[in-house]
């Protein structure tokens, strides 16, 4: 479903260039629950960013369901992520000022293929899927670290996105959060088939995993089935 061929992307800042991405290629597959992991520094979030085209590499392609997605213009670029990719971030990224219903009705809410009606019955049903319904009309502030991560993956999910990708969506939450996040992206792949690409550096969310690709400056130093996934 993804097909990444070597790709780069160099920072250059001065004289000095970083080489953040090195050549990576790899190919994704749909249903696949895909853990990035390695060091600080390692390029993950590099790479993450231009799967999700939030960013564009140096060099190299990337083709998501036959679509070579380097050739498409900006206006292309955010259609497809506004109807095919989902994103979630270590900080949440939700807006302070708008209700939990609200937040996760967003990206429905910018499509034009969706009624209001729809809209609402989806946020309504994802949020029911969370557990978090009760607090519909309370402010992301009044909710807790792991209550807040939840009603972003709700919000990613709100238009069945094809690929969801996730940086570090633990890194601000307990061991205790953390596991109901990753039980719930676990749910979510198990029962929609999403495919989720996330990344981590904490050893003990590999169990979740169905594949981890190591990487190290820039380059894959492993990509593996993960015999300990459960
Ligand atoms: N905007 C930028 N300008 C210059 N260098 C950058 C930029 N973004 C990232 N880099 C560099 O690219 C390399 C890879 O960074 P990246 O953020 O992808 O690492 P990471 O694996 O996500 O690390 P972490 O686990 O700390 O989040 C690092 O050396 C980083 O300093
Ligand atoms: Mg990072």
């Amino acid at each position: 479903m993804i097909e990444i061929e070597d790709l780069r992307k160099i920072y250059r800042m001065g004289d000095i260039e970083v080489k953040a991405l090195d050549g990576v290629t790899l190919d994704i597959e749909k249903g696949e629950f895909l853990g990035i992991m390695g060091a600080s520094g390692s390029g993950k979030t590099t790479l993450l960013h231009m799967l999700g085209l939030l960013d564009e590499p140096t060099s190299g392609r990337i083709v998501i369901e036959g679509n070579d997605v380097s050739r498409f213009s900006e206006y292309e670029k955010t259609m497809f992520r506004l109807y095919k990719l989902g994103y979630v971030f270590q900080d949440y990224a939700l807006v302070p000022d708008l209700t939990v219903m609200e937040n996760v009705s967003l990206p429905a809410m910018l499509r034009k293929d969706r009624t209001e009606e729809q809209t609402k019955k989806d946020s309504f049903g994802i949020l029911q899927r969370i557990g978090l319904c009760d607090r519909r009309d309370h402010l992301p502030r009044e909710l807790s670290g792991g209550q807040q991560q939840r009603v972003s993956i709700a919000r990613a999910m709100v238009n069945k996105p094809e690929i969801l990708f996730a940086d570090e969506p633990c890194a601000n939450l307990d061991s205790e959060n953390s596991a109901m996040v990753l039980d719930l992206f676990h749910e979510i792949n198990e029962e929609m088939k999403q495919t989720i690409v996330m990344v981590s550096h904490e050893d003990w969310h590999k169990k979740y995993f169905h594949r981890i690709v190591r990487l190290k400056d820039g380059k894959v130093i492993s990509d593996g089935r993960n015999e300990t996934h459960h």
